[in-house]
């Protein structure tokens, strides 16, 4: 690797001052902690507050991760949408594990959610198709995502001859797109601390806890 004499990656830290959390603040469910970060987030004007970064595994148990963005969340999970002939649709039909975080690092956090995904149901993904810009969605038809392609030039020329094709009435759901809830199994809240003392707690699921549901634990940073 080229030696670089004016930036060393090892020298890049920082200290994180914006203060801690702490277990008197915290909610007896990770739902409205996430939902108050998640605002946060939109508030400092990150790009891309939605961002998360979804890691799904292959046969082989080798990791994929990429970005997607969060479109819905509730107590039932949290819902991103995506081509169904996907690399990480098809590692999904095969092995609904999911891991999501959320790189929410401008404001010394990141959330870490474990859990299964599953399909979403034809009339939730209709619903939100029909919302999407027709641009979008034309563009949904047009990418066979994941596959290979030899130029640019392809997706252009189909683009042209689909929004040809749909320039009369509405843009119909391509039986190849979809999307997953992410069923919450557990969620990690870690907020960067002074001299490395950062405060990590992760809520797991707790059949047992009729009350809450929920079981909390302060991880070492
Ligand atoms: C900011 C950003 C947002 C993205 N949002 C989505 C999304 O919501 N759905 C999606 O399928 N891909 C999205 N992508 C593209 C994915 O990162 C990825 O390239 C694509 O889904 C194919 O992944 P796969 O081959 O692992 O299935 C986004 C990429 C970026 C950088």
């Amino acid at each position: 690797m080229a030696d670089n004499n004016d930036f060393d990656v090892a020298d890049s830290r920082r200290e994180y001052t914006r203060g801690g959390l702490r277990r008197a603040d915290l909610p007896a469910a990770p739902q409205p902690l996430f939902e108050h970060w998640l605002k946060q987030a939109c508030e400092a004007k990150l790009a891309d507050p939605t961002a998360m970064v979804v890691a799904t595994v292959d046969e082989h148990g080798q990791p994929f991760q990429r970005i997607v963005l969060l479109k819905h969340y509730d107590e039932k999970g949290l819902v991103f949408y995506t081509n169904l002939g996907s690399r990480k649709a098809q590692q999904l039909a095969s092995n609904s594990r999911i891991s999501l975080l959320f790189p929410w690092h401008m404001l010394d956090r990141q959330v870490i959610v474990l859990g299964q995904a599953e399909r979403l149901s034809t009339f939730e993904v209709v619903k939100y198709f029909a919302s999407r810009p027709k641009d979008s969605q034309i563009g949904a038809w047009v990418s066979h995502q994941s596959s290979r392609i030899s130029a640019r030039g392809v997706l252009e020329s189909k683009f042209l001859e689909l929004k040809q094709k749909f320039s009369q009435g509405e843009v119909p759901l391509p039986s190849f797109w979809g999307g997953f809830r992410v069923s919450v199994e557990s969620m990690e809240f870690w907020q960067g601390g002074e001299h490395r003392l950062h405060d990590r707690f992760i809520y797991q699921r707790d059949v047992a806890d009729k009350e809450n549901g929920w079981k909390i634990d302060r991880l070492a940073p």
